[in-house]
């Protein structure tokens, strides 16, 4: 009987953790940082000169919303304004998790997906000068006017640092590859 009684609190106690785990609000779980990028895309930052440009950031946001490529509609899930419209879709307006992953990481997340999720990859929609648009415009989300700054390894303002802008003219083709 006591037994019993153990292995039920036991029980209990261990949906509470799994429910913790998982997190209640909209799936997002705990903030905690991501994994760290693999190898592939470890050393691939924002093109020098992206942050803070504004034309780039346009060019995301089409490519998000699906204007550019009707195929790639990242909106249909993660929400027009960035308020998730598919329910466990990563909400890019809670900029205490999204400041966890550095630009690498956010780009092959897009590139590579989340497996066993409904974010795939994308990479074959997708040129990496496509990947970086779109981190650009999705850090906007939660993190307006910050770059990430590839030497501090921190969100900085994008005017400053290693994520300023480059004086013209502008570096030859960006090292997207
Ligand atoms: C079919 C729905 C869907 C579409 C379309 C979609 N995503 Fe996602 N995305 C998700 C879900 C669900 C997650 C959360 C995955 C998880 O649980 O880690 C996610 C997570 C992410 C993440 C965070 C990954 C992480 O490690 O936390 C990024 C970045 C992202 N999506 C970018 C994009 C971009 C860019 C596009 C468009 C090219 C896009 N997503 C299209 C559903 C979608």
């Amino acid at each position: 009987m006591k037994q019993v009684k153990v292995l039920q609190l036991a029980m209990v106690l261990g949906m509470g953790l799994f429910m913790v785990a998982c997190g209640g609000e909209g799936g997002e779980g705990p903030i905690v940082a991501p994994p760290q990028a693999p190898a592939e895309w470890a050393d691939k930052h924002m093109p020098a000169g992206w942050w803070a440009n504004a034309a780039k950031l346009e060019e995301g946001r089409k490519l998000y919303l699906g204007e550019t490529n009707p195929d790639v509609n990242c909106a249909s899930c993660h929400g027009k304004d960035g308020k998730p419209a598919k329910a466990g879709a990563r909400d890019f307006r809670v900029g205490e998790r999204m400041k966890l992953y550095s630009d690498s990481v956010w780009a092959w997340r897009i590139a590579d997906g989340v497996p066993n999720t409904k974010m795939k990859g994308w990479k074959s929609k997708l040129s990496d000068e496509d990947v970086w648009k779109l981190v650009l415009f999705e850090a906007s989300f939660g993190m307006p006017g910050k770059g990430w700054d590839a030497e501090k390894k921190t969100w900085v303002d994008a005017a400053s640092g290693s994520a300023a802008p480059v004086a013209a003219p502008a570096a030859p083709a960006p090292a997207g590859k």
